[in-house]
């Protein structure tokens, strides 16, 4: 052996132990479980969470497999990616929802929520068809201590934790809302409590309690003629068949969607209706944020710091790009932008010509560092649930144009709570648009708002992300919680309404 090469062995072997020493004392001397990830859906928002979550679980000694639309770029220890893009890109062209998500038809044509539970449906359905997922969920060597499903209106996925026989944990990406309550507790009243593609707020007027409860009977009826059927065929044809091969036998599609165990709800009463939880669900928005702000990249944070009158910043969000608006709407708002004082930083996936000098357009934005800068005044938002979130963490007033979904919604509480207005999505929107922002200037009140409600927020017991790895070890550590169960599960709504009774009666 040379020197040289002699002083290489020693020096791995110098590293080798460096990493030993610095493995233990890194790695919480708890033990380190293993767990299973399931949000699998293209969307952008969503795909946030299921990394943010991922990543906690990471970082706290524990092993994941996650399956995702967006791996990571570079692999990770003690982490396992099953990518599931190409079922994503076969969904969105065959649904066209590049089509269905365009702004400029959704000013024509509106915005369906049944589409968009459709297409989750699909994905779902068509990630238990591919070869590699299969292959996977068949090794009977694959074991976890938890599996943590997105719910996202299908809810068949819960059959992911009984072939592994380990506890079941729900991820709720939006406010609380009578659907998701549903699984871990009872339908809450629809007297003050709201459908999530509502936009009404309570206290209701006596015809919002009725839109209440319509909606509710509405998606009842939707879901137990025509998605439930469809859902118990898939539960069927490839949860129990994976089951077999496991060597186990199923629960029941409804015992297994009903045995949750716990149900993190990725909203806060400083952004949302304070409904009251079960014992084992959680309200822990902002765990996606991180609690050290990245620096923005230098350009805009040269640009930032010398806007003289500030900051405007303006997203649509993923979902809706603003690419795809119109180019009367494009250029209207161009022009409108051009008569502020502020600098416009505009999130545009795209390019265009003649742009004002105060307008500055970014293909991507690093939106929680821009949020973070004392110089920014106001966010210009579709009104998504992280969006929101980030505005309060970060206490900036909001003006938003929601689109669909839980938008409206969100941007009806933010409107409640004081900290932004809500403008119509519409061609000739700007005149609007104008006295949002003229509005929201001018008056302190928003702004005073959303630093109070940001105090609110950020004023809990456990930040959410250490709320977020309690409450899942002590899942694990219990067996599933059970304790925590709320005994409304067990009680049919006649039974609540002792239907039964007053039939003995009469
Ligand atoms: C329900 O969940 C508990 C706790 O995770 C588990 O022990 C039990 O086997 C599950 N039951 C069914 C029917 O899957």
């Amino acid at each position: 052996m040379t020197n040289s090469q002699e002083l290489t062995e020693q020096l791995k072997e110098m590293a080798q132990k460096i990493f030993v020493i610095i493995f233990c004392f890194t790695v919480p001397l708890s033990e380190a479980l293993r767990f299973l990830v399931f949000v699998p859906v293209y969307t952008k928002s969503h795909s946030i969470l299921g990394h943010a979550l991922v990543d906690h679980l990471l970082a706290s000694g524990h092993e994941v497999v996650h399956i995702t639309s967006h791996p990571k770029r570079k692999p990770v220890p003690y982490l396992r990616e099953i990518n599931v893009l190409d079922i994503s890109m076969k969904i969105i062209s065959k649904y066209r929802t590049d089509d269905v998500l365009n702004i400029k038809n959704i000013v024509s044509k509106g915005s369906n929520p049944l589409f968009f539970i459709t297409v989750v449906h699909e994905m779902h359905k068509q990630v238990f068809e591919d070869p590699e997922i299969i292959e996977f969920f068949s090794d009977p060597n694959q074991k976890f201590d938890g599996v943590i499903v997105e719910w996202l209106f299908s809810n068949f996925v819960a059959g992911i934790a009984p072939l592994f026989k380990c506890p079941l944990i729900w991820l709720a990406t939006t406010q609380a809302h009578w659907q998701v309550l549903d699984l871990v507790d009872e339908i809450p009243n629809p007297a003050f409590s709201a459908d999530i593609f509502s936009s009404n707020i309570p206290p209701f007027s006596s015809w919002q309690r009725l839109e209440e409860l319509w909606a509710i009977v509405k998606r009842s009826i939707e879901f137990r003629y025509f998605i439930t059927p469809v859902e118990k065929e898939i539960f069927d044809s490839s949860l129990r068949k994976l089951a077999k091969k496991r060597g186990l036998t199923m629960p029941s599609y409804e015992e297994a969607i009903y045995n949750g165990s716990l149900l993190l709800i990725n909203s806060h009463p400083s952004i949302s209706q304070p409904y009251r939880l079960p014992q084992n669900a959680k309200y822990v928005a902002g765990f996606h944020i991180d609690a050290n702000v990245k620096p923005l990249p230098l350009d805009l944070q040269h640009l930032m710091d010398k806007a003289k009158y500030g900051v405007i910043y303006f997203s649509m969000g993923s979902h809706t790009p603003s690419v795809y608006m119109s180019d009367y709407m494009k250029n209207s708002l161009v022009i409108m932008f051009s008569k502020l004082r502020e600098t416009v930083i505009w999130k545009f996936e795209g390019d265009m010509q003649n742009i004002p000098d105060n307008v500055h357009l970014v293909k991507w934005a690093p939106q929680q560092s821009i949020l973070a800068h004392p110089n920014l005044k106001l966010f210009i938002t579709h009104g998504g649930q992280l969006s929101t979130t980030e505005a309060i963490h970060f206490g900036v007033p909001v003006i938003g144009i929601p689109t669909l979904g839980d938008q409206y919604i969100n941007m009806r509480t933010v409107t409640q709570k004081g900290f932004g207005v809500t403008v119509n999505l519409a061609e000739n929107m700007v005149t609007d648009l104008y006295k949002a922002i003229k509005e929201v200037s001018a008056n302190p009140t928003y702004k005073r708002k959303a630093k109070e409600l940001s105090k609110i927020y950020h004023d809990r017991p456990l930040s959410p992300k250490s709320e977020i790895l309690f409450w899942i070890e002590h899942v694990v550590k219990t067996k599933g919680a059970l304790h925590l169960r709320s005994p409304a599960l067990q009680v049919p709504l006649y039974k609540k309404l002792y239907v039964d009774l007053l039939v003995i009666e009469f």
